[in-house]
């Protein structure tokens, strides 16, 4: 029986192919971020307040203020078809069956047009990887406007790949049939080590997002941010705002975990912009922990992809359900009504 997050990975691992689940599962080095993107959530112990009325608890809550189901969000996960054949639209119909938004990489087997037309209602973000063929990046930003997205999240933690050993271990290559319309074309027929190392234009500056924010009328979020400096100067350069991320231990190898870096961000930018933080998340109780430390959300990376390998659609749609399950009992459970009434004041560490 699958009841949690837990189970679907195990059932994920069970029947995917080891050299793509070695893909979605791993991290860069030693793992020992991805490992404590986890661990990082057991240092931390609620406090509840009882007999409060929790006869009616919702969810729902807004980001860059449009409402969402939960403060919880689909992250930007490459490859999906990867998990299953169909990919990228089958989470991005599981999003909209439960009314969360869902962030498209740039590294789809689908355009944003053509996922926007295959999954009508869906509120769809994009995630940006910035190549330095410029041309090639206006254009696919201007088609991300014009298919409807809501917002760009600009992926700032990757001037090189991670080195992702797991990989080179099982020797895992894309498969040839496995379409990458986003990126330049140049790079698509590279070997997927050396493509995964040119998507980004590793000379980019703060100052080149004044070219993002003309190329691009969307809010933008900048993504993988780890430190109360860059927070500031994400809000200073026009971010609406920001990803706590370390990119679900897949890039730099030791930096802390999210939710640890989670209230030095939260601390520096006060409310000028919203942070949303990443990595790690596994329960409805990780997401209340996050939400206590000063995030609006929280996105989950790895959760869905292993919904997707195991049913597709609906096991995607099963595992945002049991999350959004979990947000709530917790909530009950906590002494609050909803997303909004969690502070501070309902964690302590342990
Ligand atoms: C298999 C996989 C592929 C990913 N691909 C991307 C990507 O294309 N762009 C991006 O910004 N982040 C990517 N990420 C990072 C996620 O957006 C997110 O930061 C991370 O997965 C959060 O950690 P979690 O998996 O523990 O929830 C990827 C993560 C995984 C696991």
């Amino acid at each position: 029986m699958l009841l949690n997050v837990g189970d679907y990975e195990r059932e994920a691992e069970r029947l995917l192919d080891p050299g793509a689940f070695g893909y979605f599962a791993g991290g860069a080095g030693d793992e020992l971020t991805l490992r404590d993107n986890v661990e990082a959530f057991s240092r931390w112990q609620f406090r509840p307040r009882v007999l409060v009325d929790v006869g009616e608890v919702t969810t729902p809550t807004t980001v860059l203020g449009r409402e969402i189901s939960m403060p919880l969000l689909v992250a930007p996960t490459a490859f999906q078809r990867l998990a299953h054949p169909d990919g990228e639209v089958a989470t991005a119909r599981a999003a909209a069956e439960v009314g969360t938004v869902m962030c498209q990489s740039t590294l789809s087997s689908v355009t944003p047009a053509e996922l926007a037309a295959a999954a009508p209602g869906t509120r769809l973000w994009f995630q940006l990887y910035w190549s330095s063929d410029r041309g090639f990046t206006a254009d696919l930003l201007a088609g991300v406007a014009e298919a409807g997205f809501e917002a760009v999240v600009f992926t700032v933690d990757f001037p090189a790949a991670g080195r992702r050993e797991r990989d080179l271990h099982a020797a895992f290559t894309l498969p040839e049939d496995l379409v990458t319309p986003n990126i330049p074309g140049s790079l698509r027929r590279r070997d997927f080590h050396t493509a995964l190392g040119e998507i980004v234009d590793p000379t980019l500056t703060w100052r080149d997002l004044e070219w993002l924010r003309e190329a691009c009328p969307l809010p933008i979020l900048l993504k993988g941010i780890l430190s109360g400096e860059d927070a500031l100067l994400a809000a200073e350069h026009g971010a609406a705002g920001v990803i706590v991320s370390n990119h679900g231990g897949r890039q730099l190898d030791g930096v802390a975990a999210s939710l640890d870096t989670l209230p030095e961000v939260v601390e520096a930018l006060g409310d000028r912009v919203e942070v949303l933080v990443d990595g790690g998340v596994r329960r409805g109780t990780d997401v209340l922990k996050a939400l206590a430390l000063g995030a609006r959300a929280v996105l989950v990376g790895r959760p869905p992809v292993w919904g997707l390998a195991v049913g597709g659609q609906q096991g995607v749609r099963e595992v945002l359900e049991l999350l959004r399950a979990e947000i709530a009992l917790g909530l009950t459970h906590l002494g609050c009504r909803s997303p909004a009434e969690v502070t501070r004041a309902q964690v302590k560490p342990k």
